[in-house]
């Protein structure tokens, strides 16, 4: 059997790196694509799941993470920051721990998932809450950069998304080919544009034969690239896309036009209808952010814009265990207690 290495050693012919290079690495990439029948059924094409939140934190950031702080290491810098919903902070602390740095997280105070600020916790950064949005936090956090010796690992930082783009390499190795669109949340942009780099490196490379449309999703209080402006107070439950200035605005742009996709908003509501959906019908709990694109994909299929038959790849891209909080909210949760006693358990389930 195949033992994985992590994406920076699996791919090393397509990363910023050689044999020479200290790799750090908790073993990222190597997620599973799972098919998804009866969203697949719904929407009459075959739509697979990439699944991110199998990642060693959690969520898609360990690719770019591996990455960047391999190249961190490499500089000789010592200590790193980033500004962040939740994911970032919680890979750059595991990944900064791992190689023994120092991190310097920066987050939107009282809006970030419990699980994630567990993560920064425990993996031993150091935690500044600032009382404004992630946008302000990635101001803060670029300016020290300039200013400080503090290596910046947000995606701004190219080697972030020399790593993300090695899912969309996965893709390719999983489906045989590209898929006919890929579909993915969309939030600072630096995934969206990563996925585009690493789909057209698959096609130089002779891993795929054409490229996918790239159909992005934002939640629709936080959609600066559907209003074509940046939004000063974006507000939406997936935690993870509430972002109004996105970094990445040219690369995403490019990656929608180019590939001929495009970029929608989907409601609060169609997000956490689509994250029950992918729990109780597929098996994969996502965070609410991940859902984005499954309500996006359920939207067009609506208005009967999928094309039938086409292959379809979403990328699910941090784990439900994250943000419990948001799951359960609104479901009535009434455990039946029962004595030690089988008949009493037969009984109350109707047997
Ligand atoms: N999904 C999840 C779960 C995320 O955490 C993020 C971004 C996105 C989607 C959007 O990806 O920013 O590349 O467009 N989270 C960042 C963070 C901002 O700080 O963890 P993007």
């Amino acid at each position: 059997a195949h033992v994985w290495n992590g994406i920076i050693r699996e791919y090393l012919d397509r990363m910023p790196f050689d044999e020479s290079d200290t790799i750090v690495t908790l073993g990222e990439g190597g997620t599973p694509l799972v098919p998804a029948p009866s969203i697949s059924k719904e929407v009459g094409a075959s739509v697979f799941v990439k699944v991110e939140g199998m990642n060693p934190t959690g969520s898609f950031k360990d690719r770019g993470m591996t990455s960047a702080i391999t190249q961190v290491v490499k500089d000789g810098d010592h200590t790193v920051v980033c500004a962040s919903t939740g994911n970032t902070s919680a890979s750059a602390a595991a990944y900064a721990a791992h190689a023994g740095l120092r991190c310097v997280v920066m987050i939107p105070q009282g809006k970030i998932a419990a699980g994630k600020m567990a993560q920064a916790i425990v993996h031993g950064a150091e935690l500044v809450q600032v009382d404004g949005n992630f946008d302000e936090c990635l101001d803060i956090v670029r300016e020290l950069s300039q200013n400080y010796p503090i290596a910046l690992v947000n995606s701004v930082n190219p080697y972030r998304l020399q790593g993300q783009k090695t899912a969309a390499f996965e893709i390719v190795d999983q489906l045989g080919d590209a898929p006919d669109i890929h579909m993915l949340p969309v939030g600072n942009a630096g995934n969206i544009s990563a996925y585009w780099m690493g789909f057209k490196e698959a096609l130089q490379h002779g891993d795929s034969t054409r490229l996918p449309k790239i159909w992005g999703v934002q939640a629709a209080g936080a959609a600066p690239f559907v209003a074509g402006h940046p939004i000063k107070d974006p507000e939406t439950v997936a935690t993870a896309i509430r972002i109004g200035k996105p970094a990445s605005w040219d690369l995403a742009i490019a990656a929608r036009d180019e590939s001929g996709g495009w970029i929608r908003a989907v409601s609060d509501s169609q997000i956490l209808n689509a994250q029950a959906r992918l729990a109780a019908d597929v098996g994969v709990f996502v965070e609410p952010a991940s859902a984005a694109p499954i309500a996006g994909l359920l939207a067009a299929a609506a208005l009967g814009e999928v094309p039938a038959g086409a292959t379809i790849t979403c990328t699910v891209t941090g784990n439900g265990l994250k943000d419990t909080a948001t799951a359960l909210a609104g479901r009535e949760i009434e455990p039946t207690v029962i004595p030690v006693d089988t008949e009493a358990a037969a009984k109350v389930l109707g047997l």
